[in-house]
């Protein structure tokens, strides 16, 4: 080894040692006709002192390597750990010079988003980038202890496969050996796990990445990562256990925290009272229905409308004529899309003032404040119209409010279950979808998943009312993981993608494999997939999954790195016989 020590270890009592530190400057300063350097590894930073007042070839992040003795020092820097001594310098050598870096290598950065995916290996040297990737470590240790401890095995399955529609687009790849044919990238080894339950495995896992071709936000990338999991011979019961066994494990061995047993909510309920299937409960703030107490007042607006929602938010009667305006104009922005807010405060001292006094007098509003349990100091806001809508807008101001008022505090922690999603849903026309797909049934979860069987006759008569055995796992209004029990009957199997409008051919070219599969003995079986960078993120407090990500992807799906994608070669295109489908420019 190069070194004796790292830069993070050196304490009192190793005073007088000789020791031999290599790391990155972190910056050098002269002081007294002496040098003094911070040497900066993985693991700290440590003082060097040099007798020579020459700071000439040791800037930032050049590459040192020095040997020295260890002694105390005069002032003690109790902000870092190794704050107590210094490394008295006899012999310094540069290991490699840098030039000087585009941006700061400290916590707080000067470097923009773009820059810092530009070079990204710089940014992994800041301390609060790198602490991300060892809590992602940390995480996938302890989630294999736990799975192993259980009898799960970890099994690889292939990246380059066929197209199964999971929801999103697929990522294809040309094959150069069967011209005019492609792979698809894995949205997730969903098909293949559950084939390894037919070959009796019994209990999988895989910490595993995924790709998707989809819009991308703060906590979606193009290619993620999943802790994917099946398990046969079991209820879906047995699933929500074992699993929420393991966040809690998490949280335990990860973060210290013990969290309580999850409870559980239907969709059904989750939608009623947070318009979204994942509620944040950090806190309550719930919707409340209003249609029935506000029609018949001759105001248009409500008597008109399908919907009329109510938020009650704490505390917030006070909100100035100018914070509600502009609370009106953030619910009006396209992203939310309501036509109007209406308000009403109730006031510390009692009195009831709403924006719409006109229609309801002081008898009608304390109506409205008891139905919404809003009491003094509290203020109500109220949507309408169309009842989708309505219910989404309704939701995001609920999440807004949460964010003015500060309910949303990301080292409280609020995990559920949500069960009972309906099986189907009808695709208007998804923009993350292939547009083919638009104007049929498609499966809310995938077509795998097996409806409840006392829904099961529903299937023919009333699709959209049948339910599924399918569960997500949510944590502070974030989608953790979601999974279910699937079907492993060929003939229930055939019937679901009948219903998913695939023809026989077509279901069976596709999906022969998992059908023919099912009839050489396939078990009972069902199982989740965990976000496993939605997880570390949402360990280390962060919104997005960015940062959790050794080498992730901008919200155009570029790396911006080494630039991918690109172009490829004339011969490349040739080779993989799809030079005639290039758009040249
Ligand atoms: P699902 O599609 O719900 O289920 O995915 C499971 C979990 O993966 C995470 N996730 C993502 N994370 C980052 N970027 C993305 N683009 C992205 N897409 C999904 C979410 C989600 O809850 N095969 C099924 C699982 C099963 O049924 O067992 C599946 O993939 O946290």
């Amino acid at each position: 080894m190069l070194r004796t020590h790292t830069c993070g270890e050196l304490r009192n009592t190793d005073i007088n040692k000789t020791v031999t530190l290599c790391g990155w400057v972190q910056k050098s300063r002269l002081m007294g006709g002496l040098t003094f350097i911070d040497l900066r590894d993985r693991y700290g930073i440590t003082q060097l002192k040099l007798s020579s007042g020459n700071i000439e070839g040791y800037g930032r992040e050049c590459v040192i390597k020095a040997t020295g003795k260890v002694i105390e020092r005069e002032s003690k820097n109790k902000n870092i750990a190794t704050g107590d001594i210094e490394i008295e310098i006899e012999k310094i050598e540069v290991l490699n010079r840098a030039v000087t870096p585009p941006f700061t290598i400290e916590d707080e950065t000067d470097g923009g988003d773009e820059l810092r995916m530009k070079y990204r290996y710089l940014d992994l040297r800041r301390n609060s980038v790198r602490k991300n990737l060892e809590l992602r470590h940390r995480i996938a240790i302890e989630t294999r202890n736990y799975l192993d401890k259980l009898n799960f095995l970890e099994v690889e399955t292939p990246v380059l496969i066929k197209s199964t529609p999971e929801g999103a687009r697929d990522f294809v790849v040309p094959s150069r050996m069967n011209p005019n044919q492609f792979y698809a990238l894995p949205q997730s080894p969903q098909t293949f796990k559950q084939l390894l339950m037919v070959s009796g495995f019994d209990r999988y896992y895989q910490i595993v990445k995924c790709f998707r071709d989809e819009d991308l936000r703060a906590d979606r990338q193009p290619e993620f990562t999943q802790i994917d999991c099946e398990m046969s011979f079991i209820e879906q019961e047995d699933i929500l256990q074992t699993f929420e066994g393991l966040v809690k494990y998490l949280f335990k061995t990860v973060k210290g925290i013990d969290i309580p047993d999850l409870p559980r909510m239907s969709y059904a309920d989750a939608m009623k009272h947070y318009g979204n299937d994942k509620p944040d409960t950090r806190f309550e703030m719930k919707l409340i229905d209003f249609k029935a107490i506000a029609s018949g007042a001759n105001f248009k607006v409500f008597d008109d409308a399908e919907t009329v929602i109510a938020i009650c938010a704490k505390g917030a009667a006070e909100y100035t004529r100018k914070q509600l305006d502009e609370l009106t104009e953030w619910v009006k922005r396209p992203q939310i899309g309501a036509t109007g807010l209406v308000y009403v405060r109730v006031n510390a001292d009692g009195t009831i003032k709403s924006s719409v006094d006109k229609f309801y007098n002081e008898e009608a509003l304390k109506k409205w404040a008891e139905a919404c349990g809003a009491e003094k100091g509290d203020l109500i806001l109220v949507l309408a119209g169309a009842e989708e809508k309505t219910r989404k807008a309704a939701s995001e101001l609920r999440l807004e409010m949460g964010n003015r008022l500060g309910l949303r505090d990301k080292n409280k922690f609020s995990c559920l279950w949500v069960i009972d999603f309906p099986l189907l849903e009808w695709n208007e026309g998804d923009p993350n979808l292939l547009a083919s797909l638009a104007g049929r049934w498609h499966a809310k979860h995938h077509p795998f998943t097996s409806p409840k069987p006392e829904d099961i006759e529903l299937l023919n008569s009333n699709p959209g009312a049948v339910r599924a055995n399918a569960y997500d796992v949510v944590i502070n209004g974030v989608e953790i993981g979601g999974g279910s029990i699937r079907i492993h009957n060929k003939d229930l199997q055939a019937k679901m993608f009948d219903i998913l409008g695939f023809t026989k051919e077509e279901a069976q070219k596709q999906f022969g494999f998992l059908m023919n599969a099912f009839e050489f003995g396939a078990p009972p079986h069902g199982g989740i997939a965990l976000g496993f960078d939605r997880l570390c993120s949402m360990f280390g407090g962060a919104d997005s999954i960015r940062d959790f990500i050794a080498f992730p992807k901008n919200n155009s799906g570029r790396d911006l790195m080494i630039d991918a994608p690109s172009e490829i070669s004339e011969e490349q295109l040739n080779e993989l016989n799809i030079a005639n489908v290039i758009k040249k420019n």
